[in-house]
């Protein structure tokens, strides 16, 4: 996947910037507050996921202004795409002239991982960070994860606003009856997706980390499900799902909301044989950050047989120079956007393009 041509208008302070990026890397370089993660960010947008800094699509477009717009040109799979993103109130994608009918219609158009300083939340954070890092991630890759996804949400929110109305005594216990069925049900369906996206992404993230650390450690992942099941099986999972909705009923009434199901379940990442969030170095962190990262990309790679485009936000300066080449050398055959305050950093590369911004705009290239 190759970025050929970009345009953005208005979206936040690029009122106006156009960009034919190189086939491999391309440094966008510049002073703090100028627009580089705005580039990355409207990139980014083209994946169909949410923008990766606010949900308020408002946000995004420039102030003073209605709309604002970003097109893409890039290849994928041998043939030419023209992209164009409008934001007003929603969001609206048009693919090769043609309208999509909402936004999710888009995932799996256009692939891209994003790496930047707050990709440590993932192995810092609650474990919200990390469901949110596998629901992008698998959505990317099966964007009927995401229908699934909104599916749970809704069922969730149901057995949830009848939690509260049994609690003040307006509706009978065995009511629930109907949404632990379905809750276990749709919730099993996305455990099942994810246990497989972990399965693919332990193996490379790990091999990745074994890299980075010269041998000496090991990374570990594995997805932790709130029912306490370690079945693999669907249907398995979901019987266990709703027996450990039943045995939690009670509480879930006194507290108002629902205690098991995938959106309390974790991902551990360990190193070694600690878990990384309690007990890792920032240095170990860091790694172990960037390895998931990588791995997103290969696993991308792997099943859609596309190099998804990266974009590399802010990241260089704060690895050392051994990961920095590590990562440059495993990003050799894809086509990367850095942003960085100057050039030193990526100094070492041989072929690459440079673009400085200043104020929302382009100074030459
Ligand atoms: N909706 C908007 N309308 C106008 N300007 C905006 C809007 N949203 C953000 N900005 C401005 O965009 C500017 C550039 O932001 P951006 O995050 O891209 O900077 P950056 O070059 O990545 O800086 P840094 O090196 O500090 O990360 C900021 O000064 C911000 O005030
Ligand atoms: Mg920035």
């Amino acid at each position: 996947m190759v970025i050929t041509g970009y345009r953005a208008e208005h979206f936040r302070n690029l009122k106006w910037i156009e960009l034919f990026p190189d086939p491999g890397v391309n440094v966008i370089f510049g002073e703090n507050g100028q627009g580089k993660t705005n580039i990355i960010e409207s990139i980014w947008m083209f994946t169909g996921c949410h923008s990766f800094r606010t949900h308020k699509h408002t946000e995004l477009i420039e102030k003073g202004q209605r709309e604002a717009k970003v097109s893409l040109s890039f290849t994928a799979h041998g043939m030419d795409n023209d992209a164009r993103l409008s934001i007003q109130q929603k969001r609206e994608f048009m693919l090769n002239g043609a309208v999509k009918e909402s936004p999710r219609r888009f995932l799996g158009e256009f692939q891209s991982v994003v790496f930047s300083p707050t990709s440590l939340s993932i192995v810092q954070d609650a474990p919200a960070e990390r469901r949110r890092f596998l629901d992008i991630a698998i959505s990317m890759i099966r964007p009927a994860y995401s229908t699934h996804l909104l599916k749970y949400a809704k069922i969730l929110a149901n057995r949830n606003a009848l939690l509260k109305h049994i609690a003040i005594g307006g509706a009978q216990e065995d009511y629930l009856d109907a949404w632990d069925e379905q809750l276990a049900r749709c919730g099993a369906h996305l455990t099942m997706y994810r246990l497989h996206y972990v399965d693919e992404a332990a193996r490379i993230a790990a091999e990745i980390y074994k890299e980075i650390s010269g041998g000496k450690e090991d990374l570990r992942l594995e997805y932790q499900q709130s029912s306490r099941s370690f079945s693999v099986d669907e249907y398995e999972m979901t019987e266990n799902l709703f027996t450990a909705l039943q045995r939690n009923r009670e509480g879930d009434i006194r507290r108002l909301q629902t205690s098991v199901g995938p959106h309390k379940d974790d991902l551990l990442i360990q190193v070694g044989d600690l878990s990384a969030r309690s007990y890792a170095s920032q240095g170990q962190q860091r790694s172990a950050a960037l390895s998931l990262k990588l791995a997103e990309a290969y696993v991308i790679k792997d099943v859609c047989g596309e190099y998804p485009v990266i974009l590399l936000d802010d990241v260089m300066s704060e690895l050392d120079s051994a990961r920095q080449n590590l990562l440059l050398e495993y990003l050799k055959n894809w086509q990367v956007f850095l942003t960085c305050c100057d050039t030193t950093h990526v100094s070492r590369l041989q072929n690459f393009k440079t673009f400085r911004i200043e104020n929302g705009m382009f100074f030459g290239e």
